[in-house]
């Protein structure tokens, strides 16, 4: 399936689209180095060697998904990039509700349709700028087994055949706002990933530096942590894995 480049255009930013490539953060990043402007966006139908969180390979279905990555120039201090995920995890959640879907967000940064994993979001940075690389699975009918139980796709969830464009169009005007708000007024941001979260109230169980715990989702700490419930104590975890519902 090709692309419509008149809905391409729909974008506000420049949209840079490839056949191939290895992967559009690479490619981000490159352009960042080079002083492109804030909000330029690399998409791809293919990535030879696109990647994940944690050093994992991350394979996007060719035609069947929306892999994209956008450099971001934010205004907000270096030391509060760390934001930036969540940011676009609410971006990519609140464009998804406009096409009548229910997307949970999952600390950190996955967003869930069905208890499953829709969209994965990867930010890398550079001295004074941070590419934000967005994955997600739109009309992919099968998955590698390993993903079988983990893994949804828009398609999956209601059979709806969503055009790439019109959603890469949507995430990225999203994330203009949003980056725009989160520098004057992040607690509102908070409050709309809050709004979102998955697992709320439900057990969990995350891994800590190797350790296993669990406890009970409370959901986002106003800097974006986790707070977790643990003999009756709120505990804020800045850096988990693998949290999972029980
Ligand atoms: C995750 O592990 O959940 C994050 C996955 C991020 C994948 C996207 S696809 C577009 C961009 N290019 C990459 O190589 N990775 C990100």
């Amino acid at each position: 399936m090709g692309w419509d480049s008149s809905l391409l255009g729909k974008c506000q930013s420049q949209v840079i689209w490839r056949e191939e490539t290895a992967s559009t953060n690479d490619d981000a990043m490159a352009l960042g180095r080079a002083g492109v402007a804030a909000g330029t966006i690399v998409v791809a139908e293919r990535q030879t060697a696109g990647r994940g969180r944690r050093g994992r390979a991350w394979v996007s279905a060719p035609d069947e998904s929306l892999a994209f990555s956008v450099l971001a120039r934010p205004k907000f201090p270096r030391a509060l990039w760390g934001r930036l995920a969540l940011i676009a995890g609410l971006a990519v959640a609140e464009a998804l509700e406009t096409f009548g879907y229910e997307p949970r967000m999952k600390w950190p940064n996955d967003v869930l349709l069905a208890g499953r994993k829709v969209c994965g979001i990867l930010v890398e940075t550079d001295e004074d700028f941070a590419v934000i690389g967005i994955g997600l699975n739109v009309l992919v009918r099968v998955f590698p087994e390993e993903l079988a139980e983990t893994a949804t796709s828009l398609w999956l969830v209601d059979g709806q055949n969503v055009a790439r464009e019109g959603l890469l169009a949507a995430i990225s005007d999203r994330l203009e706002k949003i980056l725009a708000k989160a520098d004057s007024d992040f607690t509102s941001v908070i409050e709309s990933v809050r709004a979102r979260c998955a697992y709320s109230g439900r057990r969990v169980r995350y891994h800590v530096h190797g350790s296993e715990r669990e406890g009970i989702m409370r959901g986002w700490g106003d800097g974006g942590e986790m707070l977790v419930e643990r003999d009756g104590q709120i505990e804020e975890v800045i850096q988990a894995d693998e949290v999972r519902a029980l």
